[in-house]
């Protein structure tokens, strides 16, 4: 008889663009895990997949994913296709009760969000655990910071600020990621993942959010079936929370020439930890060590872990999911984060195009 840990789990890919073989390249390194189907309608995505997995028999292919949930023998569906396909094809998986990994951000809007809860809590499959790929909370040096946290080694958080200066958009398939419209804004595609991390450290929800920002520098000269494309590069968005809690958010993309692409600062009433993740390097400074004291550690990448990239953090993503299938617990990012953090990048544009401090309790309410 085999234990949970030795049963096989099968998946299936929706979607074989970058992601989509970045969560290929992992499972296929972690053991007891076997694809069995990808479906991507864009041939030259699915040849990448095809390749990637040239080793690995029994995979079916397909160009519809609804081909592919109804031939498919599959235990846990990956949903890696561009953000505004996600409601549709997430409310297809969760109606078979498979479980369901979902790339961030969850939906472009809080409204198709709150769908997918209610569907959730409708169909009810008992242990059907749906993960929201939010998985900068396991990168080493941000889950060092999150256990120091937890420790209590800065005492109570009060502020959190999170920079990412880097690089502009990547182009995508059919460049869907230029255009707000698919992508649900700067602020929720990219920034979910920030707005997810400051909720996780301040440990309360948000009220409401100010920000500033606009599209300066990127994109400008390019023009997609005569449409120039409308995402912002570059903002400053604060979030109040509701325990007092206050988070800052600085994003530039068009800062590739700097050392990290994300600094993370939490200050507590006892000190302040700072995560610098391209440098892996976290820092500790304890005020009853006085005036300009601080400690740096460097964070080990375990190297079997980041042979799937994104710094480790998916290969991690994935153990602890199946981790959840295994044992019949719940998903530790589920839908309610997926929503929160949507939630604060919606309000955040809101608050730009508005000049104005935007409620949280306003963008719940809003419905497509
Ligand atoms: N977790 C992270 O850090 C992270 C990083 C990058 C992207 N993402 C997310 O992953 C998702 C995919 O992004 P990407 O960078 O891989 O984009 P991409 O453009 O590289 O790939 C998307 C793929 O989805 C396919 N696709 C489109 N519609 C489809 C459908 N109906 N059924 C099946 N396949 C379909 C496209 O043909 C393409 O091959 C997005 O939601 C994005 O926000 C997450």
């Amino acid at each position: 008889m085999l234990t949970a840990e030795e049963q096989i789990l099968k998946y299936a890919i929706i979607g074989s663009g970058m992601m989509g073989l970045e969560h290929i390249r992992n499972l296929i390194e972690i053991p007891n895990t076997q694809i069995v189907g990808v479906c991507d309608p864009h041939t030259p995505s699915l040849e990448k997949a095809r390749r990637a997995l040239n080793r690995v028999e029994g995979v079916r292919y397909f160009a519809n994913y609804k081909d592919l949930l109804a031939n498919c023998d599959a235990d846990v569906v990956v949903i890696a296709t561009p953000n505004h396909t996600h409601i549709d094809i997430a409310t297809d998986v969760i109606r078979t009760g498979k479980h369901l990994l979902i790339e961030k951000p969850l939906c472009t809007t809080v409204s198709d969000c709150n769908k997918l809860i209610s569907l959730q809590r409708s169909v009810g499959f008992d242990h059907q655990v749906i993960w929201v790929g939010l998985e900068y909370r396991f990168m080493a040096p941000t889950a060092r910071v999150l256990k120091e946290i937890e420790k209590g080694t800065v005492g109570a958080v009060k502020m959190i600020s999170i920079r990412e200066h880097r690089y502009p958009f990547l182009e995508k398939i059919d460049d869907w990621n230029r255009f707000n419209v698919n992508t649900g804004g700067t602020l929720v595609e990219k920034c979910c993942h920030f707005f997810d991390l400051m909720c996780l450290i301040a440990k309360s929800r948000p009220v409401s959010v100010m920000a500033s920002g606009s599209q300066d520098v990127n994109h400008l000269d390019e023009s997609y079936g005569g449409k120039i494309p409308d995402i912002l590069d570059n903002a400053y968005v604060i979030v109040n929370f509701e325990n007092g809690v206050r988070g800052l958010l600085d994003l530039c993309m068009f800062a590739e020439a700097s050392k990290n692409e994300q600094e993370i600062s939490i200050v507590g009433d006892k000190g302040k930890i700072e995560a610098m993740i391209s440098e892996s390097v976290v820092r500790i400074g304890k005020r009853k060590d006085g005036y300009g004291s601080f400690q740096d550690f460097p964070i080990e990448m375990d190297q079997h872990v980041v042979k799937g990239f994104h710094h480790g953090a998916s290969y991690i993503e994935h153990t602890q999911l199946q981790s959840a299938v295994r044992t019949g617990r719940e998903a530790q990012v589920g839908l309610s984060d997926g929503l929160w953090s949507v939630a604060i990048g919606q309000a955040a544009h809101h608050s730009i195009e508005e000049g104005r401090l935007v409620q949280i309790s306003e963008v719940l309410s809003w419905v497509d």
